[in-house]
């Protein structure tokens, strides 16, 4: 294992009627609060309600930022950040998926900031402060409820970037499986793609000596894959939703890369798809993550192997390590097109024409990727064949 130093200060909430919690939580940080939300849902589903009606009986004065966009985007940043400014805010109260969470985590840091947040994103600056932010999470996929990650888009620029800051982690976070019930069929199978390719990222490292971390990555890619069919076919299971909304957080709140440096590799890839596209993350993480895998497999055949035969259960009898290790891939990707994801980019109406400028975006900040650095030719080797 390498060094490392655990840190995460967001206090999950989760469980069935825990929104109540909200009547504790908010007043701890003050009385105004910016509702971020998105494009409806909440309105659709009757969460809004219970929220405004909570917040009212917590004694909070409420301003709304609505419309935050699947992919959000910057402006919609500056919007939240202005309305931050002019009412004094105390706490930002995100209700939504990864995409209101990201935008308000972007808001808590500029609203504290002198320039224009998307310094962060192009780490021209490090956030020093940020506004206290509470989430309610509607939809399992990304662990931005228990993480500092936060995925921008620029319009003017057509980039999507990631960053983060120690100062970008929800204070608390509200986790009901029940907000869940209404995510629809295909943002139910992007999410689960999402969490799994987390864990999947995680998995491909190079550091020596780290069973239990992949025993964890293994076990909660197989209560997935065990768990989705059924979802697909039964969207309103309470143990469903209960146990796919657990292994979204914990795919990606710290936990699985204790002493360890996940690649990250195929994140790059498709944020330049989306930054171009704007497909939905899952979506383009289903069809990119296979070739990734073929393209490295020969790096530590071993790793493929061993996902291969104990999540995949491939029979590894007379076969050679790389069989196996193929035959691992084949089976991640039919399973995620027996779930309803797609697998080639043509699925998207994605042809050959912005390859070259994809592969820029991807290259943004040089050869990337932790279990092998990839060159622009590897990514454009990788979009080609997810054609
Ligand atoms: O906008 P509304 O009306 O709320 O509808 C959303 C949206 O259309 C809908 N939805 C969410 N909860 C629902 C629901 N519809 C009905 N009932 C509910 N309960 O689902 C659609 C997608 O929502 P979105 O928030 O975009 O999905 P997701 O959670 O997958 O977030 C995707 C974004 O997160 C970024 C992605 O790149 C993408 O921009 N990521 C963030 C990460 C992080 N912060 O750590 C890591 C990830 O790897 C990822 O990159
Ligand atoms: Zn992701």
């Amino acid at each position: 294992m390498r060094s490392f130093q655990f840190y995460n200060p967001t206090r999950l909430i989760f469980g069935k009627g825990q929104l109540e919690a909200l009547k504790t939580e908010v007043p701890k940080y003050g009385k105004r609060v910016l509702l971020v939300y998105g494009g409806g849902s909440i309105k659709r589903s009757g969460l809004y309600d219970q929220v405004i009606g909570l917040l009212k009986e917590a004694g909070a004065e409420v301003t709304e930022l609505a419309g935050v966009e699947p992919n959000p985007r910057l402006s919609t940043v500056h919007k939240g950040v202005d309305l931050c400014k002019t009412n004094n805010i105390d706490l930002i109260l995100a209700v939504g998926g990864g995409s209101v969470l990201d935008c308000s985590k972007a808001i808590a840091v500029g609203a504290k900031y002198d320039g224009d947040m998307w310094d962060f994103a192009q780490r021209k600056a490090v956030a020093q402060d940020a506004l206290p932010l509470g989430t309610v999470l509607t939809m399992a996929a990304t662990g931005s409820e228990m993480n500092s990650g936060s995925v921008i888009t620029n319009q003017d620029t057509q980039e999507k970037l990631g960053w983060g800051s120690a100062y970008s982690f929800p204070a608390f976070s509200i986790l009901d499986p029940v907000n869940t019930y209404t995510v629809p069929l295909d943002q139910t199978v992007y999410g689960m793609v999402d969490m799994m390719s987390h864990v999947l990222e995680h998995y491909f490292h190079l550091d020596a000596n780290t069973p239990v971390q992949l025993g964890f990555c293994e076990t909660i890619l197989r209560t997935v894959m065990d768990a989705a069919p059924r979802l697909v076919e039964d969207l309103e299971n309470y143990e469903l939703r209960e146990t796919i909304l657990y292994c979204g957080t914990m795919a990606l709140n710290g936990v699985l890369n204790m002493g360890l440096a996940g690649d990250w590799a195929t994140h790059n890839i498709e944020h330049a798809v989306s930054a171009v596209y704007d497909i939905p993350h899952g979506g383009g993480l289903a069809i990119l993550f296979p070739h990734w895998m073929k393209h490295n497999l020969d790096v530590n055949v071993d790793r493929f192997k061993r996902l291969a035969i104990n999540v995949f259960e491939v029979n590894p009898e007379g076969k050679s390590d790389k069989q196996i290790a193929e035959e691992g891939i084949e089976a991640l990707s039919r399973f995620w097109t027996s779930i309803g994801a797609p697998n080639r980019l043509a699925d998207y109406d994605i042809d050959d024409s912005q390859i070259d400028v994809m592969a820029d975006k991807a290259m943004l900040f040089g050869p990337f990727g932790n279990f092998k650095k990839l060159q622009r030719e590897d990514v454009v080797s990788i979009y080609k064949a997810s054609l």
